[in-house]
């Protein structure tokens, strides 16, 4: 059975079963949305629109609740004629319908919609399964952040985390600070690699999302059962808030949104009372908007020259008896999970951003390529974790050095202690932009390892992957979405040249390769 990802448990038995214009749809009334997807996929892909019984005894195909499935499983079971499909919850038979989606391939156009009679129980071994999407570095909108959560949906993905703010472009409305986008979501300029050369460029980049933008995105990913998880980025990668609002840093001199790459000095002035409350009236704006669990406060690469330079950091180190910097960021970021779990929020931090006193409330998102192995003393701290190694799950890099294999290989338990697994809360792939300008590389840089993302994060990796692969990609040919066609050859020779004229000469290099239209 070519199912992706690939299901916790799955038989085919011997027969097939057909869907046709006399089969009758028997619901129990508990999914009754999932039911008219299914209806309605059937009809796209058939020209039929399945009729409804009251009667479950003349039905051939059967939704109904129970009690037994997890919270995002479900159980079809197919034979004799019969298919039946049980989940406990909405979610289950969400997935449980994406699942029939794949097995009678209702993407494509057919006059017959059968399949080979089987047997499939299916949960997540995760339920974190993310995907990050930096819309800072270059913006994508609304109606591309909607078709990557339809297709995170397909693959039973369930988070995703936008990352709002950087160095390079603010992009969320905040009404209490308007210069956070008439300023600082535009730039002058942007680095570049292309023609042979790394250099500037002049053209003037802009783009950020509005409020309503917001709701739209947040209420279409709930009708697809994906959280979008906001970050607002601090105390470091804060120099476009910075450059809008320059009375919040240390210097008070920052004046331009960055147009390079790279970790900025300049950050947010840890030492003034104000800085705090700037960061926590954009976060009550934030709140209203994502009603996500989580909150993301960003926390990494932050250079700590400036506050060594600063009289009022040095102030607060003092008055607060730390002992260095790194307990100071450790300090500001309290303050802001204290005011966000009043709010019942959840907060998560890139790795290097949490130091040992952190509160272990906080969630560890472990991206730096040698410190998987910190999962482990993470975890037995009792801090949640979320796995997205760099070599693994960086996808704004190029194949040759993020190949697909290394998505599909990662293994979201490495070092971690048997009895602390709970801790480990899933797995998430990052598609940052600094070398993705365009919707057209967006989807190159993420088709098809957001296939290979959902294969490890749904957590039953099997062989096979390539060849269940073929019906994702000829859906994206089907939408015309341009994706990697090489991504599952195996390259032995030439990755390490092909990352260095990447990163030197054109970013462009595979793009113009491989890519399918
Ligand atoms: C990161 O890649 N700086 C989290
Ligand atoms: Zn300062």
């Amino acid at each position: 059975m070519k199912i992706l990802p690939n299901p916790q448990k799955s038989e085919n038995i011997s027969g097939a079963f057909l869907v046709d214009e006399h089969s009758k749809v028997y619901t129990d009334g508990s999914f009754d949305k999932q039911v008219e997807r299914f209806v309605t996929l059937v009809q796209e892909s058939a020209g039929f629109r399945l009729e409804f019984t009251d009667v479950i005894e003349e039905a051939q195909i059967i939704f109904n609740h129970t009690e037994e499935c997890p919270q995002e499983g479900y159980v079809v079971s197919i034979s004799q004629s019969v298919a039946t499909v049980s989940a406990s919850t909405k979610i289950g038979c969400f997935y449980a319908v994406e699942t029939l989606r794949q097995i009678f391939a209702l993407d494509t156009s057919q006059t017959n919609i059968m399949c080979a009679n089987c047997y499939i129980k299916d949960a997540p071994k995760f339920a974190y399964r993310g995907l990050l999407v930096d819309i800072a570095r270059h913006f994508f909108d609304l109606d591309t952040l909607k078709q990557i959560v339809e297709l995170m949906s397909q693959v039973k993905l369930n988070k995703l985390h936008v990352h709002l703010s950087d160095d390079q472009g603010f992009r969320l409305q905040i009404d209490k600070y308007p210069q956070l986008v008439t300023v600082g979501s535009n730039r002058q300029g942007t680095e570049t690699v292309k023609d042979g050369k790394r250099y500037v460029d002049e053209t003037p980049y802009g783009g950020y999302l509005t409020k309503d933008d917001v709701r739209e995105l947040v209420k279409f990913a709930a009708e697809h059962n994906v959280d979008v998880i906001p970050e607002i980025d601090v105390p470091g990668h804060f120099v476009a808030a910075l450059a809008s609002y320059p009375e919040y840093s240390c210097t008070g001199a920052v004046n331009e949104v960055r147009k390079t790459w790279g970790i900025s000095k300049d950050i947010l002035c840890a030492g003034n009372d104000r800085s705090y409350d700037f960061i926590r009236d954009i976060l009550d704006e934030v709140c209203e908007l994502f009603p996500s669990e989580y909150v993301h406060l960003g926390g990494d690469e932050v250079p700590k020259d400036r506050w060594c330079n600063c009289r009022l950091c040095r102030e607060r180190m003092s008055e607060l008896k730390l002992n260095d910097y790194d307990e100071l960021q450790t300090y500001m970021v309290e303050q802001f999970r204290i005011h966000l779990e009043a709010k019942g929020k959840t907060v998560i931090c890139w790795n290097d951003g949490i130091t040992k006193d952190a509160s272990t409330e906080i969630v560890s998102q472990i991206w730096q390529p040698f410190k998987q192995r910190s999962a482990a003393s993470h975890t037995k701290t009792g801090r949640k974790v979320i796995i997205s190694p760099y070599f693994n799950a960086y996808f704004g890099l190029p194949y040759a050095m993020t190949p697909l294999n290394k998505t599909l290989k990662l293994n979201p338990f490495k070092g971690v202690p048997r009895s602390k697994r709970n801790n480990v809360l899933g797995v998430e792939g990052t598609l940052w932009t600094e070398y993705v300008d365009s919707v057209d590389k967006l989807f190159f840089h993420l088709l098809p390892r957001l296939d290979a993302l959902s294969e490890c994060a749904w957590g039953y990796h099997k062989g096979g992957f390539n060849k269940r692969l073929v019906r994702r990609q000829n859906l994206y040919d089907n939408l015309n979405l341009t994706f990697n066609v090489n991504a599952t050859k195996r390259k032995l020779f030439g990755r390490l040249a092909t990352t260095k004229h990447f990163f030197r000469k054109d970013s462009d290099v595979e793009y113009n390769k491989h890519r399918s239209i």
